[in-house]
């Protein structure tokens, strides 16, 4: 039985970051130079993540997915994993980069882990450099080449869908996806902690991307959606799936069953949320996991969280954290979230 928050939204989706750091810089995410890191001391171990999960799964979260930053530059990831696959979870999944995939992957697979998403912005390493400030896109496509040959199906790529960098590049992508095969979900561009450089110009609308989509393709079919899942799929008239995550112009709050744990055992109950719930302290205190899920599930109870909904009625929508405030507190971004 999943715990209902305040508007009878259940808990089911855990997405964990097991690392604050990444080998990549994408504009929209973690465009510094520098960051302020969290303390290596302050880090869940993996026992401490796996006892957290086992509280977690109580609750209801059936799904989990890991996250970074860069989830495979934390050491000995498929670790991890294995302690994670041994429970009776419905989905353990992993976003990545896929930078170091290719290196990783069937250790992945062999400790039992489900499903792969890979990030890829463009399929032109002139752009993905500009994009990422880093000259890493062979090894992109070598990773998301290496997710069929190692077993994984349903593999996804994500894009985030940018005005005037690579809306141009739909089409491409879709065909891409086909090779992999994968499916291809286009992200709005969103204004969370982290995304200093958002304005409502870059924004590719969900409206647009499908005018853009049907008018190369012919008519695309909306696919059902039961899990309340961040993507719109859409079927083109061949049968190609393809997905929209429209948080900006189109926010799903009212299905939204996610809340994100960071790599040093923060507890957000929202993308948009300002505080977290501090399980690491209680854990290293002794808490027992009745109490642990007295505390987690007291705190969902109380959710009313709709920050996507709520950024929709903001006016004269700018960056939602200021950069000084991103540096006073690494927890307000993006990539200590996990994206
Ligand atoms: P599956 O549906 O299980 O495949 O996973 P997912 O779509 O939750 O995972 P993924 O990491 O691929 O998420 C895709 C993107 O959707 C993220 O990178 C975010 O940009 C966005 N997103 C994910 N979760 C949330 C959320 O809770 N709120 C909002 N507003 N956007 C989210
Ligand atoms: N807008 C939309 N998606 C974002 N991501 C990170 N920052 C943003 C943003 N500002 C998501 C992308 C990326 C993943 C790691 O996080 O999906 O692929
Ligand atoms: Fe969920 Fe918050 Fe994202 Fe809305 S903005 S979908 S409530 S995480």
């Amino acid at each position: 039985m999943s715990v209902l928050d305040f508007y009878r939204r259940p808990l089911r989706n855990l997405r964990i970051s097991v690392t604050d750091r990444c080998n990549l810089r994408c504009r929209y995410c973690m465009p510094e130079a520098e960051y302020v890191w969290l303390p290596r001391r302050d880090l869940l171990t993996f026992e401490e993540i796996s006892t957290l999960v086992d509280v977690f799964m109580e609750l209801g979260v059936n799904k989990v997915r890991l996250t970074g930053g860069e989830p495979l530059l934390r050491r000995d990831l498929p670790e991890l994993v294995s302690m994670l696959s041994a429970k009776p979870l419905k989905d353990l999944a992993m976003t990545t980069n896929g930078v170091l995939l290719a290196g990783h992957v069937e250790a992945l697979k062999k400790a039992g882990l489900n499903r792969i998403t890979v990030s890829l912005d463009t399929l032109r390493a002139d752009r993905s450099k500009t994009l990422s400030q880093r000259a890493t896109h062979p090894s992109v496509l070598k990773g998301i080449a290496s997710v069929a040959p190692a077993g994984f199906t349903d593999t996804k790529i994500d894009t985030v869908a940018l005005n005037g960098v690579n809306d141009d590049e739909l089409i491409d992508l879709i065909e891409f996806g086909r090779t992999v095969p994968a499916e291809v979900r286009f992200i709005e561009y969103m204004d969370v902690g982290g995304a200093t450089a958002w304005s409502p110009d870059l924004v590719l609308s969900r409206a647009e991307m499908l005018t853009r989509i049907s008018a190369h393709y012919g008519p695309v079919t909306p696919l059902p959606n039961p899990d309340g899942a961040p993507a719109d799929r859409f079927a083109l008239p061949d049968g190609t799936t393809f997905g929209i995550v429209s948080s900006t112009t189109r926010p799903f709050c009212a299905t939204c069953d996610r809340s994100r744990l960071t790599a040093d055992g923060l507890w957000y109950l929202c993308l948009y949320a300002m505080e977290g719930v501090n399980l690491r302290d209680p854990l290293r205190e002794g808490a027992t996991k009745a109490e642990l899920a007295e505390l987690i599930s007291g705190a969902w109870r109380a959710r009313t969280d709709r920050g996507a909904v709520d950024r929709l009625a903001e006016r004269d929508r700018m960056p939602f954290v200021p950069l000084t405030a991103l540096k006073r507190d690494p927890h307000l971004e993006m990539h200590t979230r996990g994206g």
